[in-house]
């Protein structure tokens, strides 16, 4: 490591201890993937809480509307959006140029966006070990690793500047098989690609932590367990009724399912100095799913 880049051990004089400053993201900027969607839009109100500007990204033209209510509640520039499909590769690169262009600096990256629904293999017999198909399996490669390597690559010279965070969004199915008997009498499943996705997506973590840790950058993972969307609008939401709710909360060790505000205090903790000297970590946030 060379002398510029080197960081004293020593900073107790310039360093606040107060909560308020620890977590504080005043001043910075925090690029997020897949804003609009069910855990995306709470990660991002939960930056734009800590003081962020937030850049927001996502496909549908639903992120605008959410857009707009964050104006009104924080102001106005402090919410930028950028509507765009990431398996488009230019779209997806002209997104990067236009975030790089716009933004005198970047922060923080949270890659949270991936494609949760039917065409991906979720909620479908056609998502099976028996019956996937390379279609899918693309989908998840490209969207749960291409989508984030390619975002550091793209911010990582504002990144590297920022000497910023990286938080990558993983799965407890990174870490653990999703068991059959949960989905037995139901539609419901968890496709192949998926799983390996999130695997690899905490490999990817640990190898921006060390590659970039030189220049100061440290990247995360931060790891839900079941936070299913009950009652929403999209293809893997499920009806607040569903028996197969039950068997996910009795599956945890705290009895529910996980609310999308659980991720808030993780998710600012990885993104701020609270964290200044963790990285290549995976922080599991999932009711104690993983530990039995
Ligand atoms: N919910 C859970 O139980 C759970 C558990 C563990 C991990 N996770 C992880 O948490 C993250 C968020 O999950 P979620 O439940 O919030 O999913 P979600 O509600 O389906 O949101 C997915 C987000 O990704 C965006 N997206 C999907 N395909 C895209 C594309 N081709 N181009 C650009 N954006 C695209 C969506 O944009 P549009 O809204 O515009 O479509 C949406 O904002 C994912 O990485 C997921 O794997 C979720």
């Amino acid at each position: 490591m060379t002398e510029q880049t080197r960081q004293p051990d020593t900073l107790r004089e310039t360093v606040s201890l107060r909560p308020q400053d620890l977590f504080s993201l005043r001043g910075k900027t925090a690029v997020v993937t897949g804003a609009s969607g069910f855990l995306g839009r709470t990660m991002a109100e939960a930056l734009l809480s800590a003081e962020a500007r937030v850049v927001a990204l996502a496909r549908s033209a639903r992120l605008e509307a959410i857009a707009e209510e964050w104006r009104v509640r924080y102001g106005r520039d402090c919410v930028a959006t950028h509507q765009c499909a990431l398996d488009v590769p230019g779209a997806f690169d002209e997104a990067i140029n236009s975030i790089v262009s716009n933004e005198p600096r970047i922060d923080v990256l949270v890659n949270n966006a991936h494609q949760l629904d039917v065409a991906s293999g979720f909620t479908s017999e056609a998502g099976s070990l028996e019956r996937m198909d390379f279609s899918q399996w693309s989908r998840h490669l490209d969207g749960g690793l291409w989508w984030a390597a390619h975002l550091a690559q793209g911010l990582g010279e504002q990144l590297k500047q920022a000497r910023g965070s990286v938080v990558n969004v993983a799965s407890m199915y990174g870490l653990v098989a999703p068991s059959p008997n949960l989905y037995s009498g139901t539609d419901m499943g968890t496709p192949p690609g998926y799983v390996v996705a999130k695997a690899a997506m905490l490999s990817l973590t640990r190898y921006i932590a060390s590659y970039w840790g030189k220049y100061g950058v440290r990247a995360n993972a931060l790891v839900p367990g079941p936070f299913t969307n009950v009652g929403g609008d999209t293809e893997n939401s499920v009806e607040g009724n569903d028996p197969f709710l039950d068997r996910l909360r009795e599956r945890t060790v705290l009895g529910r399912l996980g609310r999308p505000e659980d991720l808030a205090g993780a998710l600012i903790f990885l993104a701020s100095d609270a964290s200044s000297y963790v990285t290549g970590h995976a922080l599991v946030v999932d009711g104690g799913w993983t530990i039995i």
